[in-house]
């Protein structure tokens, strides 16, 4: 059902039943930038008078919000939609919206495969889907233009409750990595404006949220009138905002300023995901990364000669055109000589379009396989050593869920380390103080230092 369906439907409805409203469900298939919109799209639907569903299953609209960074995002995108399309036991199936990252680079293909998809929309023109949804009664809608006038002067104030929230400051790419498609579905770097920033995070504090991360697929270059660095500091100024984050930044934008900052501001936590994609400096001049293995580390030293406790994780990609074995090598010798507290790995996944799809020495798939795994096991044996270094110290922890066995919560420390901890009568949003008592794979064991609870935003 539409928006304009669901008002005719609230316009006949009498005052003794309760009238039927539309119910949407977004599922978000990426990174947190595809997170965040997703939830933007949540709030787009809900200003349309739409209301939240638990489930694709109880959703009038299902909105898919795909990701086309590697292959299978596609395939994945397929088969919900098969899914989707069957009807129902009382006959009716949900309005399908394809939105994100693949809906932009193949909108059209979508179209054609998969008829049963009523609206198409791209990660920029979602402020839109209102319309489309109207549009879409009887024909397929489709946006996956890139405006120039964008979104978020569109977008409905932010609904967002809970302890910690993604603001995406900057949307965008102008490096052109020879193996991504970022540039091409989300286009050239764009940042908003600092004033609708402040705004922005100040609302997400009055309704409660504790810590804020900065997203952007280029956060570091962000340029909306003042540098991230001067962003941060601006926020840091917000009394009841406790901690403050920022992914994903690229090692060529790491300014002075920003190094600085982690030296200078408390709030700004002192964890950085800063990609570096391979070891070896022939492999990123082929990638045209614009850094090599030697500055990269650099740029490391400079941020821990000014906050030696900084922790770090990376991303990284196997199997690149052309990498050989000593490449390879130099990948797993730059992880151990970084010591990262955490790392993303991935194949590397050819994409039509993109430089490197189009270059000879395409590495065989049985050898991407075997170099992910060894990857794997040291990225693991790293942010194991790292955990079992941080037992003894005393810290902050941000609640954020409940854990798997009753009693348990689990909480963020400052170096993202999940921590799992028993605080009787502690509430998801609140800080307290723990000491760090154990190390695992994925997870720190901490006990509180005391049993009086430290309201964090009260
Ligand atoms: N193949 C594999 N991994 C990729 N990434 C981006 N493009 C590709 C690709 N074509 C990885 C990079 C990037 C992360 C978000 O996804 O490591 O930092
Ligand atoms: Fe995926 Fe990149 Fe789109 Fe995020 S921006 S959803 S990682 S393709």
């Amino acid at each position: 059902m539409t928006g304009s369906a669901a008002a005719a439907m609230l316009a006949a409805s009498s005052s003794e039943s309760p009238p039927p409203v539309s119910r949407y469900f977004v599922k978000s298939f990426g990174c947190q930038m595809n997170v965040y919109d997703s939830e933007r799209m949540g709030d787009v639907l809900a200003a349309d008078g739409h209301a939240p569903a638990d489930s694709a299953a109880d959703a009038d609209i299902v909105v898919l919000n795909t990701c086309h960074i590697r292959e299978k995002a596609a395939e994945k995108l397929y088969s919900d939609i098969g899914r989707l399309r069957k009807p129902r036991a009382d006959g009716s199936r949900p309005v399908i919206v394809a939105a994100g990252c693949v809906a932009q680079a193949e909108g059209a293909e979508i179209g054609r495969r998969a008829p049963a998809v009523d609206v198409i929309v791209g990660p920029l023109a979602y402020h839109r889907l209102p319309a489309l949804l109207r549009a879409a009664q009887g024909a397929r809608a489709m946006d996956t233009d890139m405006p120039a006038s964008p979104k978020f002067d569109h977008l409905p104030a932010r609904r967002h409750q809970g302890a910690s929230a993604f603001l995406t400051v900057q949307e965008g790419c102008d490096k052109f990595c020879t193996f991504c498609v970022v540039p091409y579905t989300r286009g050239g770097e764009a940042s908003r404006p600092a004033a609708a920033l402040i705004a922005e995070a100040e609302a997400l504090v009055a309704a409660g949220a504790v810590e804020i991360t900065l997203i952007g697929q280029n956060v570091n270059a962000y340029a909306g009138g003042m540098s991230l660095a001067q962003l941060i500091e601006r926020l840091a100024a917000l009394p009841g905002l406790h901690r403050i984050r920022y992914t994903t930044s690229h090692p060529r934008d790491m300014g002075d300023d920003l190094i600085a900052a982690h030296a200078a501001i408390p709030k700004l936590m002192p964890y950085l995901h800063l990609p570096v994609q391979s070891g070896s400096s022939r492999i990123l001049k082929a990638m045209n990364r614009a850094h090599t293995r030697q500055s990269y580390l650099a740029t490391l030293d400079r941020l821990r000669a000014v906050r030696a406790d900084i922790a770090l994780s990376g991303d990284f990609i196997v199997g690149f055109p052309g990498e050989t074995e000593a490449d390879f090598a130099d990948t797993l010798s730059i992880v151990a000589e970084v010591g990262y507290a955490q790392a993303y790995s991935f194949k590397y996944s050819r994409r039509p379009g993109t430089p490197a799809d189009t270059m000879a020495d395409q590495v065989p798939e049985a050898v991407k396989e075997e170099r992910l795994a060894r990857l794997q096991a040291a990225i693991t044996a790293g942010a194991l050593a790292f955990n079992l270094a941080s037992v003894g110290r005393r810290t902050q922890i941000l609640l954020e869920r409940p854990g798997r066995k009753p009693g348990q919560l689990i909480g963020k420390t400052p170096w993202l380390q999940s921590a799992v901890v028993e605080v009787p009568g502690a509430r998801i949003g609140d800080l307290i103080t723990v000491d760090i008592v154990a190390g695992h794979e994925n997870s720190v064991e901490a006990v509180p230092v005391s049993p009086v609870q430290e309201r964090a935003a009260a």
